[in-house]
C-alpha cells in the first residue's frame, strides 16, 4: 500500500496511467515520464524512479519482469521492444535503445525529417533473469544481456552478453565470470515470500513460485 502524498503513484493513479498490465508493489516515481502506456506491461515488486523516461513507443512493447529496478535518470527506448525479466536491474543514466537511425551519413536522420529519407533499425532488447547493467551503461539495439550477466558502470553494450559474464567498457568486452549464487537466494526469496518471512499479502497467495514468469 502506498501512502497519501507519496513521491510514487498510488495504486489508483497508476490504473489511470492506462498501462497495459501491473501488478502489485509497483512504485512509480510522479516525477517519471511514461509515454504508449498500452504498450507497457509491469510485473509485482518493480520500483522506477524519478526522471526516468519510459516509452512504449508507437509498435514496441516494454515488458518489465517481477523485482525490477530502473534506476534515476534512464532512458528506455522501446521502439522494437525492451524486456526485463525478474529480478534484472539498470542504474542510474542508464539508456536503453530498441531502434536507431543509420549513422552512415546515407540518410537523413531524427523524428524531424520524413520516413523515406530515415532509414531506421528496429531490434529488441533484451535482460534476461538478474542481469544488471551498472550506473551510466548505455545498450543498443537488439542486445541480449544473458542471465545473471553484468555490464560494468559507464558500459557501452554492442553485443550480447552471454548467462553469467561480467562485461566493462566502450564496446564493452568480457573481464571475468560472475557468481551464479544468486539464483539460490532467489529461489530463497520466493519460498519466504510464500511463507510470510518476507510479508507480501498478494505473494502468499502465489505460492513458493511468486512471480516466477521463466
Ligand atoms: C565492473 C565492476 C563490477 C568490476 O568491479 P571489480 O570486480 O571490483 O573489478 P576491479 O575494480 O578489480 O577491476 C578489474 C579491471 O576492470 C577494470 N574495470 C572495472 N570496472 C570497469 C568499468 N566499469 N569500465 C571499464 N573498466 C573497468 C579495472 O580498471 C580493472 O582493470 P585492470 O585490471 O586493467 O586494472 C565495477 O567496476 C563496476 O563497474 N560496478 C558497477 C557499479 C555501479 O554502477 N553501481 C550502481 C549502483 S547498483
Amino acid at each position: 500500500m502506498i501512502p497519501a502524498g507519496s513521491s510514487f503513484y498510488s495504486e489508483e493513479e497508476l490504473a489511470g496511467l492506462g498501462l497495459k498490465s501491473f501488478g502489485h508493489a509497483v512504485k512509480i516515481s510522479r516525477k517519471a515520464s511514461l509515454y504508449n502506456t498500452g504498450r507497457i506491461e509491469i510485473g509485482s515488486h518493480v520500483r522506477i524512479d524519478d526522471f526516468c523516461v519510459l516509452s512504449g513507443c508507437s509498435d514496441g512493447y516494454l515488458k518489465i519482469g517481477w523485482f525490477v529496478h530502473i534506476a534515476a535518470h534512464c532512458f528506455i527506448e522501446a521502439s522494437a521492444g525492451v524486456e526485463f525479466m525478474d529480478f534484472s536491474a539498470i542504474a542510474a543514466g542508464g539508456v536503453i535503445y530498441g531502434g536507431t537511425d543509420d549513422y552512415s551519413g546515407e540518410h537523413l536522420t531524427n523524428p524531424n525529417v520524413p520516413w523515406d529519407m530515415r532509414e531506421f533499425a528496429w531490434k529488441p532488447v533484451l535482460l534476461k533473469k538478474h542481469a544488471l547493467a551498472g550506473a551510466s551503461v548505455t545498450i543498443l539495439p537488439g542486445v541480449t544481456m544473458g542471465e545473471c550477466s553484468c555490464a560494468g558502470a559507464g558500459s557501452l553494450v554492442v553485443r550480447d552478453i552471454p548467462d553469467g559474464e561480467m562485461h566493462v567498457g566502450i564496446p564493452a568486452k568480457y573481464l571475468k565470470k560472475r557468481s551464479f549464487r544468486m539464483l539460490e537466494l532467489e529461489r530463497r526469496y520466493r519460498e519466504g515470500l510464500a511463507d510470510g518471512t518476507y510479508p507480501c499479502g498478494f505473494c502468499r497467495d502465489l505460492g513458493a513460485g511468486a512471480g516466477d514468469r521463466t
